[in-house]
């Protein structure tokens, strides 16, 4: 599990920059608050414990400055790889805990051999990709480096029922086209997400585990989140077609 290029993001966006939605800009949101955000969503490492060896290859998909990947060694996993798209988050991996494999990666691309892991997790990375077509390919490029019979451990925000949060999605809808996605101070855009929307994203992977439970936010709010354990499936689907 070697990345092709470990240290610089490659130059190239996955997409074309098109209005209201540009990679480098996210990028740079992250970097920026790179030094002073703590990230909260839970890592339920029972999940894993109890279904992958020691020696599992995991990849940990936009693992900021490394708090998930610190949980995993000391719960006693060796093979352990984080890519992130924001040089700043891994600068402060890189000081906080030298010992971890970090590297960097182009927005949503994963510079893994086919194949070549056991698990991936993917915690609070959705909320910060803000279109369906960018966390569909995401999604297919993660899948691409899961072994069959991998496992992929999500966790996210869905669309809360409060006030606060019903006003601001109705308020950014139409400066995004998504109902869930809004701004916050500070640059970024998140979204909250619609659980028919993961149901499809999720539609090829066979669900093992889903759970709603309320989470903190980095910025200290309360909001509804879901846990999910999916599994590539070990034969791939058969085509149907006469
Ligand atoms: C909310 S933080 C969560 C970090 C980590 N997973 C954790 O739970 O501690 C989201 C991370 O995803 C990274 N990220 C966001 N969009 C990304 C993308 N398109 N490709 C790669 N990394 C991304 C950000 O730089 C940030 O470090």
């Amino acid at each position: 599990m070697t990345p092709h290029s470990p240290d610089q993001p490659p130059a190239a966006p996955l997409h074309p920059a098109s209005p209201g939605q540009d990679p480098n800009q996210d990028r740079e949101y992250w970097n920026r608050v790179a030094p002073e955000k703590n990230f909260t969503t839970p890592l339920p490492l029972e999940l894993l414990q109890n279904r992958l060896a020691p020696q599992a290859r995991i990849l940990d998909y936009g693992c900021g400055y490394g708090r998930t990947l610190t949980l995993l060694e000391q719960s006693g996993f060796t093979q352990t790889l984080g890519l992130d798209f924001a040089p700043a988050m891994l600068q402060r991996g890189h000081r906080q805990h030298p010992h971890l494999r970090l590297a960097a990666c182009a927005p949503g691309r994963v510079p893994l051999a086919d194949q070549s892991v056991d698990a991936v997790l993917l915690l609070a990375v959705l909320t910060c990709i803000r279109h369906d077509r960018d966390q569909r390919s995401l999604l297919n490029e993660l899948t691409r480096v899961l072994r069959p019979g991998g496992l992929l451990l999500v966790n996210d925000f869905l669309l809360a029922p409060d006030q606060r949060n019903q006003e601001r999605y109705a308020r950014f809808a139409k400066q995004f086209g998504t109902y869930g996605v809004f701004a916050i101070s500070g640059g970024g855009v998140m979204r909250h997400h619609d659980p028919a929307w993961l149901d499809q994203l999720f539609s090829g992977l066979h669900p093992l585990v889903r759970k709603e439970t309320p989470f903190t936010t980095m910025n200290g709010n309360s909001a509804q989140g879901v846990t999910l354990l999916l599994q590539r499936p070990r034969i791939p689907a058969q085509d149907q077609s006469p």
